[in-house]
């Protein structure tokens, strides 16, 4: 596959994996298995699309990646906080966003 198809999968995976996130922490709790299932299939295509792009790209594995992939597993485990520390979960949200934007901005600043 393509760069440009890897970019729109990885992106098109965040969206998911962060909305059906979001969405666990005010969804009823006989909706747990479904969107546990959503959101394992999108953290799956996030690491399978970010790994295929580092490859095609020939950048190794910058520390800039690896702060990505903990950000990656940190958000990955988020939906079952989500639905098992509900009075918490005004800290959980925002330590996703936190995880999330952290995510991002390694793309873009690519500090070390
Ligand atoms: C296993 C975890 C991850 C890996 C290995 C990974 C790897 C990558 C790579 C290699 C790129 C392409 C850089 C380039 O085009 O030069 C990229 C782009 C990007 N990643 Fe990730 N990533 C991961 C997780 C995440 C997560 C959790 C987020 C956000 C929540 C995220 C957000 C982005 C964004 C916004 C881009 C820019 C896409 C674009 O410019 O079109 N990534 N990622």
């Amino acid at each position: 596959m393509s760069l440009p198809t890897y970019h729109v999968l990885h992106l098109s995976s965040i969206i998911v994996l962060l909305a059906y996130t979001f969405y666990a922490f005010a969804a009823p709790a006989e909706t747990r298995k479904r969107v546990m299932m959503v959101t394992g299939i999108a953290a799956l295509l996030v690491a399978v699309s970010g790994f295929a792009m580092l490859a095609k790209l020939h950048l190794g594995f910058p520390h800039w990646v690896a702060v990505k992939v903990a950000c990656w597993l940190g958000l990955s485990a988020m939906v079952s906080f989500a639905y098992r520390k509900r009075a918490s979960a005004d800290l959980f949200m925002l330590i996703a966003l936190v995880l999330a934007i952290t995510a991002v901005a390694m793309v873009y600043v690519r500090p070390f």
